[in-house]
């Protein structure tokens, strides 16, 4: 496995990773994104330098913007798509890469995961999955998820991200998905060791485990599927694997980015949108008075810390966009958590007001085609965890030093720790 792992961390990660250290060397700004621990810690100062110096801007990786207008215009532009490519690689590195492929684990952002493709593929993963998540049949949902939350807020919390922000998004969609609920430890153990796929610039030895985890639900996914097709129930993998459109690695692919981005980014909305309301006790006591406001607070959490921080777009052909002329294979990354601070679109930004009248204007679904596909369920358990959280445990705070995440796409917390 080590040949394929290496030459597929060099050409996805290795030569990306040593443009972003030679341009960071070099003072580029936006090489800090991907290495300034400042940045990580708190982003929001650094979008507001990128949105101050220009619209589009252009740096030796690649473009950037941190524009709600021009973020929210790449998801939606024909001439940009998705996905890694291996064209501007030379010649024979790119056929390495390729050669590579066939023995690569398949993660959410390998293609054929419908994320990284562009139509006509991605509309036809799309259509056979969109009927499960529409929000008239995610609301169904609505007291499963209820009785979800009060079985676990039944004992009280010591981590509130352990404890409860990372199980209900995973029983949620194993529930979903029909996959067994006493894998969801495997499962987040698996997934939190994967996460750091979605960043840029990974060091050998963190893409190395990223692959390992990601083979592990591989393989017990197709293990799975096989026992689906012996015995189907009526949950959503048993309809995909009974309908016989989507080829093995198709299948693979869905299963895993429903089941990841079900789990990976609605924990850090909950984890999040409890710490502010932790911070913010004058928020929380509006909250209380107009619990009606509960479906805004979560708005408002996704715009101002959002879960997914950042993503990108590359040009498929030549364009004039934001003043700029973008050439094919140009990548142009839309800061979102950026996006959500634009004060031509939300006044006093930097201000957590659960009262926002246009917080839902925020960017932190994407946009486009590949607007989230969960944002409906993602909307839903924010607004019953939250709401059931402070209602189970009305005194709940912060008790010790949280710990943020070390991944720089999905921001959130690792742990939480609390007391009532
Ligand atoms: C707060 C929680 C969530 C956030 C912030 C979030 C954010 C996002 C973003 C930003 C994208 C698009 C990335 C891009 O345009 O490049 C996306 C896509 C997607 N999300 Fe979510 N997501 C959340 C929850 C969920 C949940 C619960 C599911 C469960 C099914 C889900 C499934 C997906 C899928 C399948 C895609 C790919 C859609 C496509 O490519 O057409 N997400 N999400």
């Amino acid at each position: 496995m080590l040949p394929g792992t290496a030459v597929r961390w060099a050409t996805k990660h290795g030569f990306m990773r040593a443009g972003i250290n030679a341009a960071a060397r070099k003072g580029d700004e936006q090489a800090r994104f991907f290495t300034d621990p400042a940045v990580r810690a708190d982003p929001y100062p650094f979008y507001r330098g990128i949105r101050e110096t220009a619209p589009l801007v252009r740096s030796r990786l690649m473009w950037a913007t941190a524009r709600h207008d021009l973020a929210g215009a790449v998801l939606r532009h024909e001439a940009f798509g998705v996905g890694f490519s291996d064209r501007p690689l030379p010649a024979p590195i790119g056929l390495m890469f390729r050669f590579s492929r066939r023995s690569s684990p398949i993660g959410p952002v390998d293609p054929p995961s419908m994320l990284v493709t562009d139509p006509p593929d991605h509309t036809r993963y799309r259509r056979l999955v969109s009927k499960v998540f529409t929000a008239r049949a995610i609301e169904g949902l609505r007291p499963r998820i209820e009785q979800t939350c009060a079985d676990l807020l039944r004992d009280k919390p010591a981590d509130l991200i352990a404890d409860f922000a990372s199980l209900l998004p995973v029983t949620v969609i194993a529930e979903i998905l029909g996959v067994p609920l006493d894998m969801r430890q495997k499962f987040l153990a698996w997934g939190n060791a994967a996460a750091p796929t979605l960043d840029l610039g990974l060091s050998f030895a963190t893409y190395r485990q990223t692959e390992i985890n990601i083979r592990h639900v591989n393989d017990w996914m197709r293990g799975h599927f096989a026992r689906l097709r012996r015995e189907p129930g009526d949950d959503l993998l048993s309809q995909l694997v009974r309908l016989d459109d989507l080829s093995e690695d198709e299948l693979l692919a869905t299963a895993g980015l429903l089941l990841a981005a079900g789990f990976e980014t609605t924990v850090n909305l909950l984890g999040t949108g409890a710490w502010l309301l932790m911070r913010h006790p004058e928020q929380l006591a509006i909250l209380r008075e107009q619990p009606q406001r509960w479906g805004n607070a979560v708005e408002e959490t996704l715009r101002f810390d959002s879960p997914v921080q950042v993503t990108a777009r590359v040009c498929r052909k030549a364009t004039e966009f934001g003043g700029e002329a973008i050439e094919p294979g140009h990548v142009v990354m839309a800061m979102l958590g950026g996006a959500n601070r634009d004060p031509e679109v939300f006044p006093d930004p930097d201000t957590f007001d659960v009262t926002r009248t246009n917080a839902r204007e925020h960017l932190s679904f994407s946009g486009g085609v590949h607007y989230c596909l969960g944002a409906a369920l993602a909307r839903l358990e924010g607004e019953i965890g939250l709401r059931m959280l402070f209602e189970r445990y009305p005194d709940l705070r912060i008790d010790g030093e949280p710990h943020r995440r070390t991944t720089r796409v999905l921001r959130g917390f690792e742990s939480l720790p609390v007391t009532i």
